[in-house]
């Protein structure tokens, strides 16, 4: 059975201290649902969270690089974030796509490399506004991922979570209907048994993200296809993310 995940990504927020204060709250609370409670914070927090945290806290890094080690000045290694106690990083999230030139074909290398490390990813995908509007979004997504886990054995998929995060949903209060967000995540779910077969289908935690808030969630995770959330802004605060953690199940 695949597990639901709701994953806070703090993007380039929190200094260490009000991370360690933000993880003390977390810590206290006994979730209602029994999601993993994952947070994606930034690298400088990442050894003081993985020392502190426990379960059902998880933590995450935001990217990592493919290569093991090397001249790739500000990059972090997977063995590197394994050395702190993490095993868990979101890749391709499109703020990396759109401002820090990440591509296709860089993310199948991350891909191709998590699994030799044994190390999960949260893979994202999305569609911009643009794209959206001209109705391309499920060939937009199908490109992506197709272009992200080409290569992958179906063995390997229990290290990949999918994360769809359409563009024009993030940070701007827009969150896509229930309905649209379970489109495209039962699209993708058709896609993995093209790709590989019923049983990595089934078993993938697919997440939605974009302007999942407390009042939306619900709603969300009521989808069939949809296993979980990626939120940024409404987990920022300790009580707006335990209100996420603790939602009612439709
Ligand atoms: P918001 O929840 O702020 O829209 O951000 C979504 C996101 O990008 C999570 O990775």
């Amino acid at each position: 059975m695949r597990r639901q995940m709701i994953a806070g990504n703090w993007k380039m927020n929190k200094t260490l201290a009000e991370a360690g204060d933000f993880l003390k709250e977390l810590q206290e609370l006994e979730p209602k649902q029994p999601a993993r409670v994952v947070v994606c914070a930034p690298y400088l927090s990442l050894p003081m969270l993985a020392e502190e945290s426990a379960p059902p806290v998880e933590i995450c890094a935001q990217n990592v690089h493919f290569a093991p080690s090397g001249a790739y000045t500000g990059e972090v290694s997977f063995e590197m974030l394994k050395d702190i106690g993490v095993h868990l990083s979101i890749i391709g999230h499109s703020e990396r796509r759109e401002y820090f030139n990440e591509t296709d074909e860089s993310l199948n290398k991350k891909v191709q490399a998590a699994i030799n490390e044994e190390f999960e990813v949260i893979l994202c995908c999305g569609e911009k506004l643009e794209e959206r509007e001209a109705d391309r979004q499920f060939e937009v997504v199908e490109n992506q991922l197709r272009a992200d886990l080409a290569g992958v054995a179906a063995d390997d998929m229990y290290l990949i979570n999918i994360a769809y995060e359409p563009v024009w949903a993030i940070g701007t209060g827009r969150t896509a209907s229930a309905e649209d967000a379970q489109a495209m995540c039962q699209h993708i779910r058709q896609l993995l048994v093209d790709l590989f077969d019923e049983t990595v289908a089934d078993e993938t935690t697919i997440l939605y993200g974009g302007s999942v808030k407390p009042d939306n969630i619900a709603e969300l995770m009521a989808m069939k296809d949809i296993d979980g959330a990626l939120v940024g802004g409404a987990s920022l605060q300790p009580e707006s993310f335990k209100q996420l953690l603790d939602y009612e199940a439709k």
